[in-house]
């Protein structure tokens, strides 16, 4: 355990014991791991130290994963509330998608059910993303990067400060984004390899198919079917199915967009491995240059997620075993590192990357 000055660069650590204000007044419970907005609060009440766990400690009790995804999960949900609504989310999400035909389709309360309380609570304990992507395999994939871009749609409305009537709508579209998928034959879905340019084609077709499916669905809004067909569509008018440009793509999707991408690049897949988080925000970074991402989106989003990864473990694509130590404000995604009893700052180490979170 350690005595540490406040500042973001505790983010994601786990607090030892209560925290009062100056006046007495409760502040945050022993064992909560912490987020940037209750540090900022901490800072506000002027605590200018706290006590918390030894980040390795840390890192020992919270991810000891190996084995199946299922069985990785089973023993987050053990230590995390948080995971052990997720847990539950995903066989909803599984028996609910299952249950989408083309003559049957569960009505939008029956999703909403489903992913709300996960978004409510991934919403206050954002830590829950750590967990995520330590996650080895790609077992269940469709399920969890529908529940994943549903949790990190509503953080980023969040983020963008939107009404909490517009959250929890963009959380159910980032749910129902991909619906349109279980129309998509199972051997493109699951495809080891790299898709013909036929098989492309038809994988394109899961966002009209998500369209018309929630269009049919008791209770759904035009506005999360539009997410369904528009998810795909880029700024620069190179997405698909309608090659809309800028304003023509709705704010909703926009944000689903950028969650779908860092979803994506973050889990492992049949074809690929996981990449780490600061890497999939550097690449969105490029993707927002490059005329494909709202550049307004990307920066709130990508700061705000690499700083749940201070005081986690990583490996670079050295091999090297380090520890993420502090965050930077000017470029969030090349944090300054330890391995061993020495500090790299990858500002500075231009070549070096996070290739993977495995702590
Ligand atoms: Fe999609």
């Amino acid at each position: 355990m350690a005595l540490l000055p406040t500042d973001f660069s505790l983010a994601g650590r786990t607090l030892e014991e209560d925290v009062y204000t100056g006046n007495g007044t409760f502040l945050l419970a022993k064992g909560t791991r912490l987020t940037p907005d209750q540090l900022d609060s901490l800072v506000k009440h002027r605590i200018d130290v706290v006590r918390v766990c030894d980040a390795y400690e840390d890192v020992r009790t919270s991810f000891p994963p190996k084995g199946s995804v299922a069985e990785q999960m089973e023993r987050f949900a053990m230590e995390r509330e948080s995971m052990a609504h997720y847990v539950r989310a995903m066989a909803q999400t599984k028996a609910l998608f299952d249950k989408v035909t083309e003559d049957s389709i569960p009505s939008l309360e029956e999703f909403t059910d489903a992913v709300i309380p996960v978004v409510k609570e991934v919403l206050r304990e954002t830590s829950i993303f750590r967990f995520l992507y330590a996650l080895e395999g790609s077992e269940n994939y469709t399920y969890r990067h529908s529940l994943n871009v549903g949790m990190l749609s509503a953080l980023i409305a969040k983020l963008l400060c939107l009404q909490d009537e517009e959250i929890s709508m963009v959380g159910q579209a980032g749910f129902l984004h991909d619906v349109g998928k279980v129309l998509i034959p199972t051997d493109i879905l699951l495809k080891p390899g790299r898709l013909t340019e036929d098989e492309y084609e038809q994988m394109k077709f899961h966002t009209v198919f998500g369209y018309e499916l929630i269009n049919r669905m008791e209770g759904a809004t035009e506005a999360i079917a539009q997410c369904a067909l528009l998810h795909h569509e880029r700024l620069n008018g190179t997405g698909y199915p309608l090659g809309l440009t800028e304003n023509n793509i709705p704010l909703l999707c926009q944000i689903i967009a950028v969650a779908d991408t860092f979803d994506a690049i973050c889990s492992d897949r049949v074809y690929k491995e996981r990449t780490s988080p600061f890497v999939a925000a550097q690449l969105l970074w490029r993707a927002a240059c490059d005329g494909h991402l709202n550049a307004e989106i990307v920066t709130r989003f990508a700061h705000y997620i690499v700083s749940l990864y201070a005081g986690s473990k990583a490996l670079l694509n050295t091999g090297d075993e380090v520890e993420v130590i502090f965050i930077f404000k000017d470029e969030p995604m090349r944090p300054l590192v330890r391995k061993g009893e020495d500090f790299y700052d990858l500002r500075s180490h231009r070549v070096w990357d996070i290739e993977k979170m495995i702590g």
